[in-house]
């Protein structure tokens, strides 16, 4: 499924807020001079955004040596909510140097081509953005030589830079323009001079004519009944209803995820621990070389088991991806929380940097495991699936989760087999199933949705697989909803 380039993240600030230290934004990008103010310059856009990592593809970087460069660079920060690193060179300039047209260091350095200023620190996993808004203050008419120095010193090929600067009077004229050799495979924008007055308003105008504010960004978390997806705070999209594998094996397995893939269904999930993933990897290959889906349409989950896999993730989420076999995997989990579960995540966290894994979440994690987890990591939780059914509703649970900005995905959403007869059959579901004309099964995975949560029923009946799909033409009222809330008989129909 593809990804939403900026994102401005309302929930996730929600979850940064209550989850994330600041410690942990400092090894996305950083700074190693000591310098106070560069420890904070590096941080979110936002004040208060701390901790979030992969759920922005853009970086904001900048010198600013009176602080005019750097209100722009913030702002734009802010609105995009991305990640902001400060070029802070290594010998700073002192008031003398700055005295321009007086000889001084900044004025010889703009007079020799060859000059570039040291940076002090370096921004960390560059690779990970696509888009580059580069600032800077005009000094006679160009860009300040340190410009040269960081451009020289990152790979920017294919990426896309956007040029800013701030000036007393003069416009950005050539100095952007004349950056371009410095990293010839990039994508330039034309870039935008700022004077000192200029308003957080004006730089979102900008930032809005250059599409880089979408609007479909400022809903993560939110279900979107056209396209039966939501996004993730990764960035990422992911169908709201898919298919689950817990129990399915060889053929049954294989043709289980054709028939969802022939009905629509793009979200498939599965586990190491199901002992099925080379199955479903091969029907996913095969269904692709058929022409029935491209493997950006479709979204595979798959989870490693606490035990060995967890003391041993890196191992565990390798095998998981030679398993399946379908390049990069969109969702791995934790399966269950473990004593290695931290460790675990953090692999799995390297294998997001390496482009292996798209977005990570958790599994059978509730308040007091989250509350205890989320600080301890980088990348937030981008899921968490848990136990939901009619009988077990996790009422407390749900809305801690998706304040968080963590969509929630719920198994069993049928009760589990050897417990669908008595909740398929409850007379409250079966009297709201008959007003609608649809069956007891659609009835409990459209409450589902309706209350923001995504289903993964399992089946390897194709009837069933494909009835399961049908669940936007019709909709449950506000008395109907109710009525299914009071079924809840806080009811685990598994031990976890
Ligand atoms: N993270 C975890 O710890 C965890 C734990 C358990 C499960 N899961 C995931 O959640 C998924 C769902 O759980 P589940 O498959 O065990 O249980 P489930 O979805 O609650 O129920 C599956 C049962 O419902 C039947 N069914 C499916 N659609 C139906 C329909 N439209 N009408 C009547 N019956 C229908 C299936 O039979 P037919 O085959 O005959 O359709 C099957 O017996 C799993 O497959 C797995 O991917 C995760
Ligand atoms: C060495 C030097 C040269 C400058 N040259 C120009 C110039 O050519 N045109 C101009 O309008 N402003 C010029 N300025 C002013 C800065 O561009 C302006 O004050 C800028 O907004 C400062 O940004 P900052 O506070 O982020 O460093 C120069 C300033 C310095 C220190």
């Amino acid at each position: 499924m593809k990804r939403i380039g900026a994102i401005f993240l309302t929930l996730m600030l929600l979850f940064c807020l209550a989850a994330c230290s600041n410690e942990s934004r400092q090894s996305d990008v950083e700074t190693s001079s000591g310098n106070e103010n560069t420890a904070a310059d590096t941080e979110k856009g936002d004040d208060n955004m701390t901790g979030e990592t992969q759920a922005n593809n853009i970086l904001v970087v900048y010198f600013s040596a009176t602080g005019t460069t750097k209100q722009i660079a913030g702002y734009a920060a802010d609105i995009l909510n991305a990640d902001i690193y400060e070029i802070v060179p290594e010998d700073p300039y002192t008031d003398e140097d700055l005295d321009y047209y007086s000889g001084g260091r900044a004025d010889r350095e703009q007079d020799d081509p060859a000059a570039r200023p040291a940076i002090s620190g370096s921004v960390q996993n560059i690779e990970q953005y696509d888009t580059v808004l580069l600032g800077y203050p005009i000094w006679h008419g160009q860009a300040p030589r340190i410009i040269s120095t960081f451009l020289e010193s990152y790979n920017f090929d294919g990426k896309t830079i956007v040029p800013f600067c701030t000036s007393h009077s003069s416009g950005i004229g050539s100095s952007a323009a004349n950056l371009h050799s410095l990293a010839k495979n990039a994508n330039w924008l034309d870039g935008e001079r700022f004077s000192s007055d200029t308003t957080r308003e004006e730089v979102q105008a900008w930032l809005d004519s250059l599409g880089l504010i979408s609007n479909a960004a400022a809903e993560v978390g939110v279900f979107n009944f056209d396209t039966h997806t939501v996004l993730l705070n990764s960035g990422y999209e992911m169908p709201i209803n898919g298919l689950g594998t817990y129990s399915l094996h060889g053929d049954e397995c294989r043709n289980s995820v054709r028939w969802a893939l022939e009905s629509g269904v793009r979200l498939i999930d599965t586990a190491s621990a199901y002992g099925n993933e080379e199955e479903i990897g091969e029907a996913i290959r095969q269904a692709i070389d058929d022409g029935i889906v491209e493997r950006e349409d479709i979204f595979v989950i798959t989870k490693i088991y606490p035990g060995s896999e967890m003391a041993d993730p890196e191992t565990s989420i390798q095998a998981c991806l030679d398993r399946l076999n379908i390049g990069y995997v969109d969702m791995m989990l934790l399966h269950h929380p473990d004593t290695n579960d931290v460790k675990a995540y953090k692999a799995m966290e390297q294998f997001v940097k390496e482009g292996k894994i798209r977005s990570i979440g958790l599994s059978n994690w509730y308040v007091e495991e989250l509350t205890e987890f989320l600080p301890q990591v980088d990348i937030p939780p981008a899921l968490v699936q848990n136990e939901i059914h009619p009988y077990y509703q996790e009422n407390d649970v749900i809305p801690f989760i998706q304040e968080k900005g963590i969509v929630v995905q719920g198994w069993y959403p049928l009760g589990g087999r050897g417990h669908t007869a008595e909740l398929l059959g409850d007379p409250v579901i079966s009297e709201i199933a008959e007003a609608h004309g649809v069956s007891s099964a659609q009835v409990i995975l459209r409450w589902n949705l309706q209350k923001g949560v995504v289903v993964i029923p399992g089946s390897s009946n194709p009837d069933h697989i494909r009835e399961n799909t049908q669940l936007y033409h019709f909709e449950l009222t506000e008395d109907e909803m109710n009525r299914i809330n009071a079924l809840d008989r806080n009811e685990k129909h598994d031990w976890y």
